[in-house]
């Protein structure tokens, strides 16, 4: 078949004139079609499923009946462009609640349309050819996506086990740092499961400042915090002059599908996040955004979700260690982030995690998500279906019963 006329016509950033034409299969569609395989094979056994990335349970009750009420509500049907006022407020307000945090809820916080839309926007407000953008690997990558959109490059900051998942702001070589005009962080770290410290938030806002770059600091699973308080980078001193802090309710507040965040921080570059979205799209659903309210304002909301997840990472790691695992509890998010094994007594061996994570799946139904970025590392997220903790237990007993039928290497 000859190629549409518009084939020569797709610009470079998505593959120019290759693009649609590629044969690489990228991790997820890999993993999909392993699941689909397992499934295959081998129907009467349970797929274990620790590969879902997104929250197992519908947003709660509560917020379900405000959003009946409000969706009926004749003021709500508009244009919402940049937010409503009650959605800032509820956002400003829990900021201070949680994280001691003061923001003007009319100029220092303005809503998205989930946290991905905000990251994919940012960098429209600073980005122009040859500009670079530091990022945090491994992690989500949208943000760096679309730097390199707007002819910015994306120098990787790894983090490593050795360095305590942190990146290593003071290697970053003095050529780098003088066309870097961005900072992407994300704390708690996905996949890696780390917390921050005040003291490297302390180190980022120094480090801002020393090199005159702006901080993007993203924090959707900041209510999953399970080592020390939830921590905001706008609670250090000085963070406010040099960054934004981007939140969702996805995590924290089982409302994935809702598409409800915020950005908020420094006035002037919320200002600039707010232009830029105001060209992209004319805002959530105003009904969607009172029931977010509504949910912010709920103490036991973030509570429960933060208890369940924190529960059944304690069962995996348990769990992890019996079967030859070295992992310990994760600071955060509902991830467990653990090294990889190099193979099977008597068996394979595994040149990088995802040749493990192929393993376990097509072999064993348990599916996990490998990481070769910062070393061989297999996520195992938490996010499984199991209607309550007796299903969870059996979960686990069937998990470790398969592992323990296998003799994983970890040298
Ligand atoms: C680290 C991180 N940031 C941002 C997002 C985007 O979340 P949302 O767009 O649902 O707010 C995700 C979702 O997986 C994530 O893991």
């Amino acid at each position: 078949m000859s190629d549409p006329y518009f084939q020569k016509l797709f610009a470079e950033r998505i593959g120019g004139e290759n693009y649609g034409k590629g044969t690489a299969i990228y991790k997820f569609e890999k993993i999909k079609r392993a699941k689909r395989k397992a499934l295959a094979d081998y129907p009467d056994r349970q797929l274990i499923d620790f590969g879902i990335g997104e929250n197992d349970e519908m947003a709660p009750e509560s917020v379900r009946k405000v959003m009946a009420e409000e969706i009926n509500k004749p003021e709500n049907r508009g244009y919402a462009d940049n937010g409503v006022a009650e959605f800032k407020k509820a956002a400003a307000d829990y900021m201070k609640r949680m994280f001691g945090v003061e923001l003007d809820a009319a100029t220092e916080v303005n809503h998205c349309i989930g946290s991905k839309t905000a990251l994919a926007m940012l960098p429209a407000c600073f980005i122009n050819p040859g500009d670079i953008c530091l990022m945090t690997v491994p992690g989500y990558p949208v943000a760096g996506t679309h730097a390199a959109y707007y002819g910015g490059t994306v120098y990787k900051l790894p983090l490593l086990a050795e360095n305590d998942f942190f990146p290593d702001l003071d290697g970053i070589p003095a050529e780098v740092k003088e066309k870097a005009k961005l900072l992407v962080i994300n704390y708690p770290n996905s996949p890696t499961g780390k917390v921050a410290t005040k003291e490297f938030y302390e180190k980022v806002v120094k480090f801002a400042k020393d090199n005159n770059l702006v901080v993007v600091q993203d924090a959707a699973h900041t209510v999953l915090t399970f080592e020390g308080e939830p921590l905001s980078f706008l609670s250090v001193p000085g963070a406010k002059d040099v960054g934004v802090e981007v939140h969702s309710l996805s995590k924290g507040f089982d409302m994935i599908g809702w598409r409800i965040g915020w950005v908020c921080g420094n006035p002037l570059l919320v200002q600039a996040f707010s232009d830029v979205k105001d060209n992209c799209d004319s805002g959530q659903f105003i009904a969607i955004q009172k029931a977010a309210a509504a949910a912010l304002a709920s103490e036991a909301i973030p509570k429960q979700t933060n208890a369940k997840y924190e529960r059944r990472l304690k069962k995996l790691v348990d769990m992890l260690n019996r079967c030859g695992f070295q992992c310990k509890m994760p600071g955060g998010t509902y991830f467990l982030y653990t090294k990889s094994p190099s193979g099977v007594e008597g068996g394979p061996s595994f040149a990088n995690a995802e040749e493990a994570s192929q393993y376990l799946i097509t072999e064993k139904s348990i599916c996990t998500v490998p990481w070769d970025d910062a070393g061989a590392f297999l996520r195992f997220s938490v996010t499984y279906v199991a209607a309550d903790e007796a299903a969870e237990d059996a979960l686990m007993e069937e998990t470790e019963k398969r592992l323990k039928q296998i003799s994983l290497k970890f040298d």
